[in-house]
């Protein structure tokens, strides 16, 4: 051992404590040397300082050897311990050891000799030890860290290929709309047609002088409600027209929400993001909260946009399954510096300090068994932080949370064309 060893001499008796001094000067290690007379400063001490080993009196004025040693463990001091005691009780020994003491030797017999030993070996037993802790802490963050990228992998990948399908189920979708669509525009023109034509044809009627024929389609008319029936063709052809302009945003929301075919770089629209966003999940939010929309001035961004639009779903998901009742979410958007913002509140039931210290850590739900992965937050958080971006939470418990996101609007090094 090349550096000076510092050892604690914990006893109350001066004269003792001499002999254990003179003892520790045989022992050729030439430690440096500090003491204490009493259970509470030795723990003080070992607690501040850094030492190498402690060498414990059984009897202190404050209590006895075993509760300091089991109180040095509790305080998760990992100090070697060495009792120097004048009893010679065979129970209290085992009793010691098994509080964690790494050696037991008599006051009357102590030799440099044996201290020195005692003393490095104590020392050495809990290096290992020691190391071995560390190692295994070690390995653990690691497996950890290894499942948790891959979780978060597997998910980035589940709804990267649910974007997919969604996207080629919307490409199929959108060429029989197109045509649906602009046929119903065609047939609403023609009705129009028809109907002058209809007109121009009950102009004749006056004209007609055979009584029967007249009476056969005055029938007719009356008997089909024909006056009911061109109204009604009208509204007919116009809900469906609506229909299926619906249909249309659908088919264009999961385009924008999946961006399948640019998942690039890209300039994109966060207000558009967040607009195809809530539509998706409007299902979702739509009995629990009325959404605000506050949006500001923002220019386009560079960006992954299917995954921001990711993280914008988790946000609004999340506040919508914050809300026990009924709330409002509130989307604001703007620009500060050189970044972009995007804030989403709920007036949902918020969370306290030390649920709001682990929303961003892989798993972490206060969700039933089944119901949530914790995984939304932690993957935001890395498509965040991909973008070089950052992600705040602002949150009391009873007074809603109040997520924002800032993004650069340009990438630091050029990225999209
Ligand atoms: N707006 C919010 N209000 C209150 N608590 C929230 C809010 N957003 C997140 N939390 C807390 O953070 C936890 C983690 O959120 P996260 O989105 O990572 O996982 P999750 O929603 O539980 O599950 P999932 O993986 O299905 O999203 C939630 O279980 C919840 O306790
Ligand atoms: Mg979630």
């Amino acid at each position: 051992m090349n550096e000076k060893l510092t050892i604690l001499i914990v006893d109350d008796d001066d004269v003792d404590r001499m002999a254990v001094r003179r003892a520790l000067g045989k022992t050729g290690l030439e430690p440096v040397i500090e003491e204490a007379g009493t259970c509470a400063a030795a723990l003080n001490a070992l607690r501040e300082g850094n030492h190498d080993c402690a060498l414990l009196d059984y009897l202190l004025p404050d209590g006895d050897g075993l509760k300091l040693l089991r109180d040095i463990r509790t305080a998760d001091i990992l100090t070697p311990v060495v009792m120097l005691t004048g009893q010679r009780d065979e129970r209290l020994i085992v009793e010691l050891i098994r509080a964690g003491a790494a050696d037991y030797l008599s006051k009357d017999e102590l030799s440099g000799e044996t201290l020195g030993h005692a003393v490095q070996t104590a020392i050495r037993l809990y290096q290992a030890e020691r190391d071995q802790l560390r190692a295994h802490t070690e390995l653990e963050a690691a497996h950890r860290e290894l499942q948790s990228s891959h979780e978060q992998l597997l998910q980035a990948e589940k709804l990267a290929s649910i974007g997919q399908l969604a996207a080629g189920v919307a490409h199929e979708i959108n060429n029989p709309v197109g045509y649906v669509y602009s046929n119903l525009g065609t047939l609403q023109k023609y009705i129009d047609n028809l109907y002058q034509m209809l007109e121009g044809y009950a102009h004749l009627e006056t004209l007609v002088s055979d009584e029967d024929a007249l009476h056969t389609v005055q029938a007719l008319k009356k008997e089909l409600d024909l006056e009911y029936l061109k109204e009604d063709v009208r509204d007919l052809v116009s809900e469906s027209r609506e229909g299926i302009s619906r249909v249309k945003g659908i088919v264009q929301d999961l385009k924008d929400f999946s961006h399948v075919d640019e998942a690039e770089w890209q300039w994109a629209d966060l207000h558009r993001g967040l607009d195809s966003t809530l539509n998706i999940v409007n299902n979702e939010i739509k009995y629990k909260a009325e959404v605000v929309k506050n949006y500001g001035e923002l220019p386009e961004v560079e960006c992954l946009a299917s995954q921001i639009n990711q993280v914008f779903m988790n946000l609004l998901v999340n506040a919508a399954h914050a809300i026990e009742e009924r709330g409002t979410i509130t989307v604001r958007t703007g620009t500060e510096g050189d970044d972009a913002w995007v804030e989403i509140s709920d007036t949902g039931k918020g969370m306290n300090a030390e649920t709001r210290k682990k929303i961003f850590d892989p798993f972490f739900t206060t969700k039933p068994v089944g119901t949530g992965t914790g995984l939304g937050l932690s993957l935001s958080y890395s498509i965040v932080h991909k973008h070089h971006g950052r992600i705040s939470v602002e949150s009391e418990p009873g007074h809603g949370s109040t997520f924002r996101l800032w993004l650069p609007l340009r990438q630091p090094e050029q990225m999209a064309e």
